[in-house]
């Protein structure tokens, strides 16, 4: 459903070229939850941001459903990442000024969906997610592991086909990290959504489909 052939990427630095990435390859099927491990500075965060189509590599192919994506204009692509990608990050990155309710419809909303469908779709999400009691709330009255839920409730809306998740429980202590963990995979699950966690933590590593490490930039995947 979805692949990266031969991605390569550096970045320009004062002191040269840094290269990230070489020769990356991944395959990922519909429903494949997969988390990526390395050490920090490893280029997990840039191979996220690559797959994501927010970040350009220097060479290699990325295919959507066998169509190459990573030359479609900027305005192709952002319509792309509407509809068929959601991200989370370690910090809930919602929108202060909104709501939980209104931060999770929003993404319907530049779908050009209804006000009133968005707000039922998000209402009854944060619901199935325990957050009835919260959607009034903005971002700054939740606690970490709630904000953190309703970053996961807006990045699953849109009926994503692949969710891009960088650290999510990063930020969280350990028994709302694996709450949080636990709803992201039943959730998607139960979508058929395809997951790529980047993830320090080795339980949740091992309590994926497959895992794959980032090391000397290169990505292979680990068997147990
Ligand atoms: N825009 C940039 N310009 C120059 N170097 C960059 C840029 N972005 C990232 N890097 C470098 O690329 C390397 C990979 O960074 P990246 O953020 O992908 O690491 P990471 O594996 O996500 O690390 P962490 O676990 O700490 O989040 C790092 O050495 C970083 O300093
Ligand atoms: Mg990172």
């Amino acid at each position: 459903m979805f692949s990266v052939h031969d991605l390569n990427k550096s970045f320009p630095t004062p002191q040269g070229k840094l290269d990230v990435l070489k020769d990356v390859n991944l395959d990922v099927y519909q429903g494949d939850f997969i988390a990526i491990i390395g050490e920090s500075g490893s280029g997990k965060s840039t191979l996220l941001q690559i797959l994501g189509t927010l970040d350009q590599a220097d060479s290699g192919e990325l295919l959507l459903d066998n169509i190459k994506i990573q030359h479609l204009h900027e305005n192709k692509l952002a319509q792309l990442r509407s509809q068929y990608i959601g991200f989370i990050y370690q910090s809930h990155h919602l929108i202060p000024e909104l709501t939980a309710l209104e931060n999770v419809m929003l993404p319907l909303l530049i779908q050009g969906k209804s006000k009133g469908y968005a707000q039922e779709q998000a209402a009854q999400l944060l619901t199935e997610l325990g957050l009835s009691e919260r959607v009034q709330h903005p971002p700054a009255h939740l606690s970490g592991g709630e904000a953190q839920r309703v970053a996961v409730a807006r990045a699953v809306i849109t009926k994503p086909k692949l969710i891009l998740a960088d650290e999510p429980t990063g930020n969280l202590d350990e028994t709302t990290a694996s709450t949080v963990f636990s709803m992201m995979r039943d959730l998607c699950k139960s979508q058929n959504v395809a997951v790529i966690m980047v993830t320090h933590s080795q339980s949740f590593a091992n309590a994926c489909d497959k895992v794959y490490a980032l090391k000397q930039r290169t990505l292979s995947e680990l068997t147990f």
